[in-house]
């Protein structure tokens, strides 16, 4: 194992994001558009990366606001999966190797029918398709990803959750051997989340299983994550091995490690800072100029009723 990844613990107020400054990568354009406009003004020259011949295409898909998608080269090199390491650039060749097969996925606890399913099960069982949504990192940067999949919730109906299930747990897999991260001691591994069981239920909560049309790439969560668009994107966990219905709200992994810092709603909420950063504007990767960050990260007509009567500014 390479020693730079070797537990380097990257406590709570470290981990202000470098993203909130450019990435290396946007650096090196940015200073390729200044190069540039310094030798040719009026017709500076758009530096880009160049994607790989083979890398799938966007076709000039958009979300539903008309933001086109980010390219498969961004959203699978810039990524957060603290299993592997906490440097975005490094999950990608970090997570090359990574066996998402054989995969089961573990659901159960307050259910009648508690079932494990191999990853082909759920592939054939559940109706695939495909939902573009936006992803807003808590680190105030975003992407827009085409994702396939299918509703948790026809996966929850299967199993049918008992009337004491209030609330879903998640858990991703364990294995240090592969994913060094997991060898720091300062982590609360493995990595769990969770929502409340009318929140798992919406329409809108995937469970993700390719982007692109491609299988789930590993930096992404290979074989299976979820997707919760309306909260920051640590809720929408990675490599899912376990799904427990459970009566009292779980611990999730943020929460563990900084309670002040990550509540466990979370919901993209511009008018709740961070602690120590604002929320109200992102930098959409791919672009130079930040943009305002909606509330529910511009889904609140699908979900703010879920949050009826409650204090947004105190349930973070
Ligand atoms: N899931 C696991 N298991 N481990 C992680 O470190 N990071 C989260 C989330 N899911 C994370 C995770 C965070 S902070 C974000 S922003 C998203 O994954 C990033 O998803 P992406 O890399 O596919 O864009």
């Amino acid at each position: 194992m390479d020693n730079k990844y070797k537990s380097v613990p990257v406590l709570p107020s470290e981990i202000t994001p470098k993203s909130l400054y450019l990435s290396r990568r946007d650096f090196i354009k940015a200073a390729g558009l200044a190069a540039g406009s310094a030798l040719l003004a009026a017709c500076a020259p758009q530096v880009t990366a160049t994607p790989s011949a083979s890398a799938p295409q966007a076709n000039g898909q958009t979300d539903e606001l008309g933001d086109p998608v980010n390219t498969f080269e961004d959203i699978t090199n810039y990524n957060n999966y603290y299993e592997f390491t906490t440097d975005k650039q490094g999950v990608a060749p970090m997570s090359q190797k990574f066996a998402s097969s054989p995969w089961t996925v573990e659901v159960g606890g307050l259910v009648n029918n508690p079932k494990t399913y191999g990853i082909e099960d759920l592939l054939k069982k559940f109706t695939q398709g495909e939902r573009i949504y936006r992803l807003r990192c808590v680190e105030a940067w975003s992407m827009v990803i085409p994702w396939t999949g299918f509703t948790l919730a026809s996966l929850l109906k299967e199993v049918e959750p008992t009337s004491d299930a209030k609330f879903v747990r998640f858990e991703t897999v364990y294995r240090p051997d592969e994913m060094p991260g997991q060898k720091s001691g300062f982590y609360p591994w493995p990595y769990q989340e969770g929502l409340r069981l009318d929140e798992a239920m919406n329409d809108l909560t995937l469970l993700a299983t390719g982007l692109y049309g491609e299988p789930m790439p590993n930096p992404n969560g290979a074989p299976i994550r979820l997707v919760v668009p309306w909260k920051y994107g640590f809720k929408s966990i990675k490599s899912i091995v376990k799904i427990e219905l459970v009566a009292e709200q779980p611990a999730t992994f943020w929460n563990d490690l900084a309670p002040d810092e990550y509540g466990f709603y979370s919901n993209v909420n511009p008018a709740r800072s961070h602690p120590r950063w604002s929320q109200t504007t992102e930098r959409r990767i791919g672009e130079f100029s930040r943009r305002a960050t909606l509330p529910f990260n511009g889904y609140g007509e699908q979900v703010a009723h879920l949050y009826d009567g409650m204090d947004l500014m105190v349930e973070y």
